[in-house]
């Protein structure tokens, strides 16, 4: 309690800076470990940062080769690239508050909202390019906002929006296809139609295969693509996918053939 100070015009109050700017919060949680608890078992990365505060007892957090203890009123930011833990280092109950960060202006994703498809549909100018994206699954060209909605009307859908500077520049839809909790596909990957071949769609994949990884417990993520859908191909190839195997639909009375791609984490 040394280095607490008391605030100028405060009376019976100690205040002690944590931490100084550092990005931008996307969320927050309580947590208390108990005795020899801590996780994940295995280390592991991401591409969000943590800032983790102590409220009470001790943290140990282990990054990649060093063991960093965070005592009562400290805090420590651990930067999600390297491989990770947080244990319990004390001999009671470690309360801990997490704090997940991304550098100002980076991409995250946030759940999709009913007022964000028809800038979503708006993406794809022709019928073609929307056949391309989203195969038989709407009537026909343009789709109405609300069949965009209706997609996810099942509550098994996991639709995101990929967000960079405050504004939504993507979308991409994760799912579980089967009963096998370790399986996610992902559907209706799609970037904002002018800020294509700028890397937005690798990052948004990056996000969403971090986020079917850590939040969802996938180990293999499958999809499926037109062949000659070459941006998407490549984009997929680019952050880890590799060709499954061929198949075909109908879609319009033509036959279109599609890559089923796979990533194993
Ligand atoms: C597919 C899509 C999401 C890719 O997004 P993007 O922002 O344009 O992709 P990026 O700029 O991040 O490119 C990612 C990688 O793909 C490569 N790539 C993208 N377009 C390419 C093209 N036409 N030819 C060759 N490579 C290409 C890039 O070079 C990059 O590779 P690198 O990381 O090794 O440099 C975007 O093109 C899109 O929205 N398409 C329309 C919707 C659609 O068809 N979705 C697919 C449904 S299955």
């Amino acid at each position: 309690m040394n280095d607490f100070t008391t605030p100028p015009n405060h009376i019976n109050f100690r205040a002690r800076k944590l931490f100084g700017e550092m990005g931008r919060i996307v969320d927050g949680a309580v947590a208390y470990i108990d005795l020899d608890g801590g996780g994940p078992t295995e280390p592991h990365t991401h591409e969000h940062n943590h800032l983790f505060i102590v409220t009470e007892g001790e943290a140990k957090i282990l990054l990649a080769d060093k063991e960093i203890i965070v005592g009562k009123d400290e805090a420590f930011l651990v930067e999600g690239k390297i491989p990770h833990s947080v244990w319990n280092n004390s001999d009671g109950v470690t309360k801990m508050i997490g704090i997940t960060v991304v550098p100002s202006g980076a991409m995250c994703l946030r759940p999709f909202m009913s007022s964000d498809a028809a800038k979503i549909l708006s993406w794809c100018k022709d019928k073609r390019a929307f056949r391309l994206w989203s195969a038989d699954r709407f009537g026909d060209f343009p789709a109405k906002p609300s069949e965009l909605t209706a997609q996810f009307d099942d509550g098994g859908k996991i639709p995101l929006v990929a967000m960079a500077d405050n504004e939504v520049i993507g979308f991409v839809m994760l799912r579980y296809p089967t009963d096998d909790k370790t399986l996610i596909r992902l559907g209706f990957v799609i970037i904002d139609d002018s800020k294509r071949g700028k890397g937005y769609g690798g990052q948004m994949l990056r996000l969403a295969i971090d986020h079917a990884q850590n939040e969802l417990g996938a180990r293999r993520i499958s999809l499926g693509v037109f062949c000659d859908n070459t941006s998407a191909v490549e984009c997929y190839k680019s952050v880890g996918f590799s060709i499954l195997g061929e198949d075909s639909y109908t879609i319009d009375g033509e036959e279109w053939k599609e890559f089923e791609m796979i990533l194993e984490i």
